[in-house]
């Protein structure tokens, strides 16, 4: 089973995927991390040759052997990893890795691309769409940030990147399932699509039969 969750920045997706993952036991697989990976490597001063990105089993994101996983999320990097994600050889090695990943097993995979280019067969793809107000007053208060205009502007100016670049631009897949989630808990999120997986669940096992 294969389930495919893309979105732009701050739309829920890694907990959505969170708690996909723990209620059916499917591995993780937080792509957005690896572009972060990739350009923090770039930060240090690395040239891209020497920048080598994997998972490992327990889903922690590794750069050149270093368990970087808790240092990804800063608002430099959230620009630093949109830049790198425009770039045709980053995204051919992220998604050969992410490939490799899914390969025989039950995956929950959050990205931009996951539905239309990275497992474009995936059993259910989803699709969360929230305004970039609600998204910046998620984030804002995630990070405990308080100026909401900067974090605003900078949601808007990495979707506008994410959705304009000539490779894998962020949009959903013709067969994705769009969840809104403005004036919804995750909770609620989480529950319809917990119903979509089962749907997917119950549809396989009758064309087993
Ligand atoms: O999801 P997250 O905010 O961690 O992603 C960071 C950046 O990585 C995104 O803004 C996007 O540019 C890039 N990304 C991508 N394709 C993916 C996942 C992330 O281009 N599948």
């Amino acid at each position: 089973m294969q389930v495919a969750i893309d979105g732009p920045a701050a739309s829920g997706k890694t907990s959505l995927a969170r708690a996909i993952a723990a209620r059916f036991g499917f591995m993780l697989v937080e792509t957005g991390k690896m572009y972060r990976a990739v350009a923090l490597g770039l930060d240090r001063g690395l040239d891209l040759a020497a920048i080598h990105v994997t998972m490992n089993d327990a889903g922690r994101i590794l750069l050149n052997g270093e368990d970087v996983s808790d240092i990804l999320h800063t608002p430099q990097l959230d620009q630093g990893s949109s830049r790198v994600a425009t770039r045709p050889e980053v995204r051919e090695l992220l998604v050969r890795l992410q490939r490799e990943i899914a390969q025989g097993r039950d995956v929950v995979m959050e990205g931009r691309d996951i539905g239309t280019v990275v497992l474009p067969n995936a059993d259910v793809k989803i699709f969360l769409e929230a305004s970039a107000e609600e998204r910046a007053h998620r984030r804002a208060s995630e990070r405990h940030e308080t100026r909401i205009d900067e974090t605003l502007q900078a949601i808007i100016s990495r979707d506008t990147r994410d959705q304009t670049r000539t490779i894998a631009p962020l949009n959903p897949a013709k067969d994705a399932i769009i969840i809104h989630t403005d004036n919804k808990s995750l909770a609620e999120v989480v529950s319809e699509a917990i119903a979509l997986v089962e749907e997917r669940f119950h549809t396989g096992d009758t064309a087993a039969k």
